[in-house]
């Protein structure tokens, strides 16, 4: 029997795609050995300010149906490990459908899982929890979808199909690696200064801190992206995340966010890929891996 999907994560972006799911389309899947009350309830603020009433059935794993999709919409530490937790018990045919910014989880799963179905998606949706039972839908944009690997390419279109049902914005790509590097190239040239000079997006812009080191990040973005068949420059992508700082410049970023709440941030799969891909390939990355170093000495997710 072919039914709703599920997603595994239930923080911002997950509780985003549950709400604007139709009623039934999802579920949440519990943790194992955890026993949550039925249903997960809590508000969304939407886009035009009104607050909606949601309530989340969670799920415990075998489901009795097959399900349509597992979006994963957990951050990308927690990924390979959450799936690895469930893998026994989620049919070999569900694709596996994974949200996380940045890069190196995603490719780690489809390492982990040869034979499912992966799709990675990236998203320009915005949303974030001030309280634990309120989900704000902070900015509307688009959500890219493609597939990992072969068993992905069949999945794609009832995937499509399956996150059209949200009226959300969402496109399949026949090259969802470019637009995971596109997104992490702004997170790069953006996150780690907002998250060190703990200020708003827009603010970096003059800081001495950026304009020291901003140029050195897009220079090893750039080596790295070259060496990985992608052509670009550095003033390119500079240009690129000032675009983007702009007309973000009131918003905080994912990660000055964690730092400010004392969690873990995704540098790791940020900055920091780009040091370990630039290293493993004798690229040097100093910018990158410093950055990736500051951001870790002021957390605690060493
Ligand atoms: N929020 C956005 O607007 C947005 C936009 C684009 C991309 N993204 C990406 O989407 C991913 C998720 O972001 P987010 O903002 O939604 O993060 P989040 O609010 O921290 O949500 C992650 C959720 O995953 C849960 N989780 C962790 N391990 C789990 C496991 N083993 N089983 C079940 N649940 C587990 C966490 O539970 P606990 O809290 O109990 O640990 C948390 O509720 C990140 O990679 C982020 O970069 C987010």
């Amino acid at each position: 029997m072919a039914s709703g999907g599920l997603i595994l994560g239930a923080g911002s972006l997950g509780r985003l795609w549950a709400a604007c799911l139709p009623p039934g389309a999802a579920a949440f899947v519990s943790r194992p050995g955890q026993s949550p009350s039925l249903y997960c309830e809590y508000r969304l603020q939407t886009l035009q300010g009104s607050s909606v009433n949601v309530s989340v059935p969670w799920q415990s794993l075998p489901a009795p149906y097959t399900p349509a999709a597992l979006l994963v919409a957990t951050k990308a530490m927690h990924a390979l490990p959450a799936l690895k937790g469930i893998s026994e018990s989620l049919p070999k045919s569900t694709p596996i459908v994974l949200f996380q910014n940045g890069l190196g989880s995603q490719q780690a799963v489809a390492e982990a899982f040869p034979k499912r179905p992966v799709i990675a998606a990236t998203t320009t949706e915005g949303a974030n929890r001030p309280q634990p039972d309120v989900v704000v839908h902070a900015g509307r944009g688009t959500t890219w979808v493609g597939s990992l690997n072969a068993a992905g390419n069949e999945a794609l279109t009832p995937v499509v199909e399956f996150l059209f049902n949200s009226g959300l914005q969402v496109e399949a790509t026949a090259d969802i690696t470019l637009r995971l590097w596109q997104k992490l190239v702004i997170n790069a040239g953006i996150n780690p200064f907002t998250a060190l000079l703990d200020c708003p997006n827009g603010q970096i812009l003059k800081q001495p801190l950026y304009l020291k080191h901003i140029d050195g990040v897009c220079e090893e973005l750039a080596r790295l992206m070259n060496h990985e068949g992608m052509l670009t420059n550095a003033s390119r992508l500079r240009a690129d995340i000032e675009v983007v700082a702009r007309a973000t410049t009131h918003n905080t970023s994912s990660m000055r966010s964690d730092v400010q709440n004392g969690r873990a941030t995704e540098i790791d799969f940020i900055n920091g890929y780009v040091a370990h891909r630039c290293e493993a390939l004798n690229l040097a990355a100093p910018v990158n891996r410093m950055l990736t170093e500051q951001v870790h000495s002021i957390t605690n997710n060493h």
